[in-house]
């Protein structure tokens, strides 16, 4: 069953459109990775999706229901989290309380909050680091909190954006389990904007590209890594090259 429906997005920044007639389904229970060059229009879809900014035409179903056009905390009250390119946490907080914050979103009980947190941070890896502020990790112990954060509100969807950009390679893995953990133990349905292809290909059941707003391609990660016009925009010929086992070039 569908989670989520996409029907012909269209996101106009003046006369750019950074979203222009973008259509696809997320089912429940999926893995699906968004990939596509820099200003594709990635983030932008997410923010739509999210209620971040109502899209300029176009319809979007959540879990059954219309949601065009709702706002940012009413789509995270019916289950919709996501976290940030650009990172997000409260520094100036512990990694516990960032994680509590999210907690609160369906209970008042501080400790069922605390309880659900201190689960959430045995999950990403993060209670060892729990007392100390945000700012204090080490980056992808920052990226893994605001997955935390996220994931306190309950989720149906986690919308990750370059959850793995700037990483090495040990945190790539590390990041990769993360979000292999929250899809199986936790039965998140996760959508996933990723650069580093190592992790996109390998996570995810099914792919979408993005190139200049517009949808260009949607399959499996082995099909998508074939197709000459993903290739052309934005997989480059080095990539087939150098990975040509693993996608049968
Ligand atoms: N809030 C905004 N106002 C104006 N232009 C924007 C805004 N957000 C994104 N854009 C433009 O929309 C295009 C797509 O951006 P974005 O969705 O961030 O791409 P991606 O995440 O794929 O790199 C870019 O040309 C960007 O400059
Ligand atoms: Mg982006």
């Amino acid at each position: 069953m569908a989670l989520l429906e996409v029907h012909h997005l269209i996101k106009a920044f003046g006369g750019l459109k950074a979203n222009d007639d973008v259509s696809f389904v997320i089912e429940k229970g999926e893995l699906l990775g968004l990939i596509g060059p820099n200003g594709a229009g990635k983030t932008t879809c997410f923010n739509c999706i999210a209620g971040m900014f109502p899209p300029t035409s176009g319809r979007i179903v959540f879990d059954g229901q219309d949601v065009t056009g709702l706002p940012a905390h009413e789509m995270a009250r019916r289950g919709l989290a996501r976290t940030f390119q650009v990172y997000t946490a409260a520094g100036d907080l512990t990694v516990g309380e960032n994680v509590l914050v999210g907690c609160f979103m369906h209970t008042r009980s501080r400790s069922s909050a605390k309880s659900k947190a201190d689960g959430i941070l045995e999950q990403m890896g993060l209670k060892e680091f729990r007392h100390q502020l945000v700012s204090e990790l080490p980056v992808a112990a920052q990226k893994r909190v605001t997955m935390a954060t996220a994931l306190g509100t309950d989720p149906k969807l986690l919308l990750l954006d370059e959850v793995a950009a700037g990483l090495n390679p040990s945190e790539i893995e590390a990041t990769m389990a993360g979000i292999r953990r929250i899809h199986a133990e936790l039965g998140v349905t996760v959508m996933l904007i990723e650069h580093v292809m190592e992790l996109v290909m390998n996570i995810s059941h099914r792919l979408i590209v993005l190139d200049y707003g517009r949808k260009i391609a949607e399959g499996l990660p082995k099909d998508i890594a074939r197709d000459p016009q993903v290739i052309k925009a934005y997989l480059g010929e080095r990539y087939v090259r150098e990975h040509a086992a693993e996608i049968g070039g």
